[in-house]
């Protein structure tokens, strides 16, 4: 009897096949598992008499080993056959997954290549806090209390009421005046930075721009300097054969002042939709830096003079890459940002 039972699962485990390891291990059960058929004869030895016994043992254990070793074979089997693995399958040789590259914001690119071309002409980049106190965005730069021109610039106010009160700052001029306190004379900073003022969104303004400021400060700089510096600048940015224009205007740091415009790189003067007609861009503010401003700072008037400019980043990005809502630069949206991506590699 138990020599049939011997021979049934030896030819079972001979024809036994398996395609997962799940069945791998029903296979297992079967045959070794507590209840199962291995098992069970093991269970009827033990009943054996000493003859008996002396004449299955090592058949039983020879038969217990072989369905051990069967069943680990067929386990290595489906390890080694990917086409047998459980999950996806994977085929190595296919091309991997191109993954999209990001792109830097245009705000970001234009005010690189502001910092880059001033680096050329030996400026620091120096930066400062976004929430000022009314000293350094106003009253070190000239405007006294209650001075109309702080109606320039609608403040966003963080703690009102008190002498010296919070605020966002309005332009990065602050920074300037921090570094006239800490450093010595020569300057040459520029000061990149996101400013703040109190304008109802549109297509033509923001409540949040980006400027970037320069100052310089020496013996004996002039009006000349600056004309000088801001022609080398515009053409560095805007090509070769860009002109410059400097209209009279005001700042109560800058005196005397002007409004610089760049002609239209666009239609080259003869008058666009973009430049109005006029054949000229506004891109800066500047001027020669106020002797009061100097000497709020610490900083001699009668031995040295110096200009300042500023100029919005937006403005000069939509100028480049003729954008013509403001908007576009703090929504995000990714088809926009597409557009200023470096072209995919190939
Ligand atoms: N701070 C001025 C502004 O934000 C720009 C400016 C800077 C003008 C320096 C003159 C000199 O409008």
């Amino acid at each position: 009897m138990i020599q049939e039972d011997i021979e049934k699962i030896l030819g079972e485990l001979e024809a036994l096949k398996c395609k997962t390891q799940k069945e791998v291990e029903e296979a297992r059960v079967r045959f070794l598992g507590k209840k199962g058929e291995v098992t069970a004869l093991f269970d009827e030895f033990r009943t054996f008499d000493k003859e008996n016994k002396a004449r299955f043992g090592k058949v039983l254990n020879e038969l217990k080993q072989k369905a051990q070793a069967r069943v680990e074979a067929l386990r290595e089997e489906l390890l080694s056959d990917p086409s047998q693995a459980e999950g996806p399958r994977s085929d190595l040789s296919l091309p991997g997954d191109p993954f999209e590259l990001g792109s830097r914001h245009p705000v970001s690119i234009v005010r690189q290549q502001i910092v880059d071309i001033f680096r050329k002409f030996g400026y620091d980049v120096a930066e400062g806090p976004e929430i000022e106190d009314d000293y350094h965005v106003f009253e070190a730069l000239n405007f006294p209390a209650n001075h109309p021109a702080r109606d320039m610039q609608d403040t966003f106010f963080v703690s009102a009421g008190h002498l010296n009160p919070l605020l966002l700052r309005t332009h990065t001029s602050s920074v300037q005046v921090r570094t006239m306190e800490k450093m010595d004379v020569p300057i040459r900073v520029i000061c990149p930075g996101r400013v703040f003022r109190n304008e109802a969104i549109s297509a033509r303004a923001h409540c949040i721009f980006n400027q970037v400021e320069g100052l310089y400060i020496d013996e004996n700089v002039s009006f000349a300097d600056l004309k000088q510096a801001i022609l080398l600048f515009a053409r560095e940015m805007f090509g070769a054969d860009t002109q410059i224009r400097m209209r009279p205007s005001y700042f109560p740091f800058t005196e005397p002042s002007a409004e610089v415009d760049v002609s239209c790189n666009i239609c080259h003067g003869k008058g666009c939709n973009i430049c109005k007609g006029t054949g000229w861009l506004e891109i800066l503010g500047c001027g020669m830096v106020d002797p009061n401003v100097l000497e709020a700072s610490g900083i001699d008037s009668k031995k040295y003079s110096g200009f300042a400019f500023g100029m919005g980043l937006e403005r000069i990005a939509m100028l480049k890459w003729r954008v013509n809502d403001l908007r576009h630069y703090f929504e995000n949206d990714m088809r926009f940002l597409h557009e200023f991506a470096p072209a995919p590699e190939v």
